[in-house]
């Protein structure tokens, strides 16, 4: 079976083919950051033309990239939920419309599960393990006892992880989205300058806050001198306090489930600090973290075409030609 992936939910444009014997066979990425940097953040309808304009071409260098025809294509996944309506609309139209076109079965995937099984790309992972969801929209803690049988643990109550990073970025003048860029600055603090709160960790409870910590590091930065120096010292600290949190709520549903093995994905998972103090944290629990390789940590096809991989052996595909997006979908 070589089922095609197609992620559109965001400002990602993302095509892959996955092979039932063969795994992943190739994937595509068209990202949007330069379109929507000017505006400081995704701009939906612009994001909704892009894909309109990206989808198909990428299709074609994917079909090239893997010596495939359309006609090889067994199956079409696309992204169903949740995301920017008119994003995630362009995939499932496409992808319901190429499917049937091909005469073969298509399937709506929900975003997050695509990312919390994106480490099963590069590495075999049995179930049940907690999964930490950390991306730009979501930042969730789940009990993952089978493919489909999800259990929230905890949540953000306000911002997700990812938005807190850009957030604080844009405040610290380090552009959009600024994460990553956040992430890189932060190696350059100094860590003993500036402490920030570990929010709701003396909480009882899985749940997450991190709107504070972007206030925090506003009024921080505005009563500092505002040079480089600090910026990166700010940075760092910032980024110490989301991290830490992170892993003492990982550890905690790690106790409370009784469970070993901990998957971390999304956007935020990308980061080297979490990684590292979640690796070295999880050797004390005597249990073990396992996450994508760095491209399929942010928004890819390749997670899409697996998730859909998976479901359709299941024997799940979408039940007729009609086809909606669910831009709020709870995965669990
Ligand atoms: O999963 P993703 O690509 O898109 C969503 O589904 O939201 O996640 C994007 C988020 C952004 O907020 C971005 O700033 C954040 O992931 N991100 C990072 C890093 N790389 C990406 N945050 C912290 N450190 C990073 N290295
Ligand atoms: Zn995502």
């Amino acid at each position: 079976m070589l089922v095609l992936g197609i992620e559109t939910s965001c400002d990602e444009t993302g095509v892959a083919l996955y092979d039932e014997q063969q795994g992943l066979l190739g994937h595509q990425l068209y990202s949007q950051v330069a379109l929507h940097a000017q505006y400081g953040g995704v701009v939906p309808e612009l994001a909704s033309r892009d894909h309109v304009r990206k989808l198909i071409p990428l299709l074609e260098q994917l079909l090239q990239q893997c010596d495939k025809q359309r006609a090889d294509i067994d199956a079409v996944a696309y992204t169903q939920g949740p995301g920017l309506i008119g994003a995630l609309l362009v995939g499932a139209a496409v992808g319901r419309s190429l499917a049937w076109a091909l005469g073969v079965p298509a399937m709506g995937i929900h975003h997050m599960e695509g990312h919390l099984l994106a480490p099963m790309l590069d590495n075999p992972l049995d179930f049940p393990f907690v999964a930490l969801l950390v991306s730009g929209g979501h930042t969730q803690l789940m009990q993952v006892n089978a493919l489909a049988d999800y259990q929230l643990l905890g949540e953000s109550i306000d911002d997700a992880a990812g938005e807190a990073f850009d957030k604080t970025a844009k405040l610290l003048g380090l552009g959009y989205p600024g994460g990553a860029v956040l992430a890189k600055l932060a190696q350059q603090g100094q860590p003993e300058r500036y402490h920030f709160p570990r929010p709701m960790t003396r909480h009882a409870g899985l749940n997450f806050s991190f709107s504070g910590l972007k206030t925090f590091a506003l009024t921080t930065w505005q009563n500092s001198a505002q040079d480089a120096q600090t910026r990166a010292d700010i940075a760092c600290a910032f980024e110490q306090a989301v991290v830490d949190t992170l892993v003492l709520k990982c550890q905690r549903a790690m106790q409370q489930t009784q469970l070993k093995r901990l998957v971390i994905a999304g956007g935020v998972s990308a980061n080297l600090q979490l990684r590292q103090k979640l690796t070295f944290a999880a050797a004390r629990w005597g249990g073990q973290v396992y996450y994508p390789r760095l491209e399929f940590c942010t928004d890819n096809g390749a997670m899409i075409a697996y998730a859909g991989f998976l479901r359709l052996k299941r024997g799940e595909f979408d039940p007729d030609l009609r086809f909606n997006a669910r831009p709020r979908w709870s995965l669990s």
